[in-house]
């Protein structure tokens, strides 16, 4: 079975050929990020515009890295959500037009599903079951993982996700959005423990998050230091803010080992490519003696893979493909 896979639910246009025996045949992605710098975030009218212009390009690309041709194509799997109505519609707009001309199904993905199952794209995959620690732009949440579609939420953020933080501590350290990979870059160069930052429900007993007080918390340190906000400040309180994150999220996803009894952990979503988090997880697997798998980095944020994987994985497992022609996108999924 040969998958073209779409994603546009925010400021990423993916399109990817999977095909279930041979595994990834293709990818093409277009990022709008420096679209949406000079605004400070995601401009939900300005990414679907982009979409519209990207799909077609994009499509082209994949279809001629990966030498097949629309006849090829069985299924097409888009992400109906959740994400930015707009710019979802255009995924959703173009992936039932063109089933319905090709005379093939369609298979509406939901966009973490894509996430996690990310992993399995790589050369060495994790096997079910095992615990996954989604950590994106918009969710965070730990989940355990028993087979494509089998999902058992154990715990997840109470207010902001793990990257949104990351993006609002950024902000406040004067860094351009989306801020969180040059929040981790900044971190590298500060000491640790000059700050100390606050580890939101580190005991809570059970598996949840919540980042918005860290994130107040890197306010009220910025607003002690608004008159000398110094490379030095801005590095120490970078990292300040990343020792807290990493611990938290380390932490509860041991935790969730324990509780499960699993030996596998998936580390999935745009956060999972910061450096400290994998370093500091590697270790502690080490010493633990379990196993920790990310994505390639390529597909740690948002990509047409992913949806192309979770598409076949689906079909796969028994899920009827749906006819094509009807457009219903689900942002709040
Ligand atoms: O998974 P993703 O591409 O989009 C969503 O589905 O949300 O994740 C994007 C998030 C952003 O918040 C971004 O700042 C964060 O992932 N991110 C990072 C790093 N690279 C991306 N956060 C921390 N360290 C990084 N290296
Ligand atoms: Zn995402």
């Amino acid at each position: 079975m040969l998958i073209l896979g779409i994603e546009s639910s925010c400021d990423e246009t993916g399109i990817a050929l999977y095909d279930s025996a041979a595994g990834l045949l293709s990818h093409a992605l277009h990022s709008q990020v420096a679209m949406h710098a000079e605004y400070g975030g995601v401009v939900p009218e300005l990414a679907s515009r982009d979409h519209i212009r990207r799909v077609v390009p994009l499509l082209r690309e994949a279809l001629g890295l990966s030498g097949k041709s629309l006849d090829d194509v069985d299924a097409v799997a888009y992400t109906r959500g959740p994400g930015l109505s707009g710019a979802l519609l255009v995924g959703c707009a173009f992936a039932e037009a063109l089933a319905l001309a090709i005379d093939k199904p369609t298979i509406p993905v939901h966009h973490l599903e894509g996430h996690l199952l990310s992993p399995l794209l790589s050369r060495d995959p994790p096997t079910f079951p095992f615990v996954a620690l989604l950590v994106s732009g918009g969710h965070t949440q730990l989940m355990k993982v028993t087979g494509v579609g089998e999902y058992e939420l154990l715990g997840e953020t109470l207010d902001d996700a793990a990257g949104e933080a990351f993006d609002k501590s950024a902000k406040l350290l004067g860094l351009p959005y989306p801020g969180g990979a040059l929040l981790s870059k900044l971190a590298e160069a500060g000491t640790p423990g000059v700050y100390e930052l606050p580890r939101p429900m580190l005991h809570s007993g059970d598996l949840n998050f919540s980042f918005s007080g860290l994130k107040t918390a890197v306010l009220t340190l910025v607003r002690e230091h608004a008159e000398a906000m110094t490379d030095e400040f801005k590095a120490n309180a970078a990292r300040a803010f990343q020792e807290a994150m990493v611990d938290v999220l380390l932490k509860k996803a041991l935790k969730a080992m324990k509780q499960t009894g699993l030996q596998q952990l998936v580390v999935a979503g745009g956060v999972g490519a910061n450096k400290q988090l994998r370093s500091t997880l590697d270790l502690e697997a080490k010493r633990k003696r379990f196993r920790v798998y990310y994505p390639e980095l390529e597909f740690c944020t948002d990509n047409g893979a992913m949806i192309a994987l979770a598409g076949a994985l689906r079909l796969q497992a028994g899920t009827p493909p749906k006819e094509a022609g009807i457009f219903s996108v689900q942002p709040r999924w």
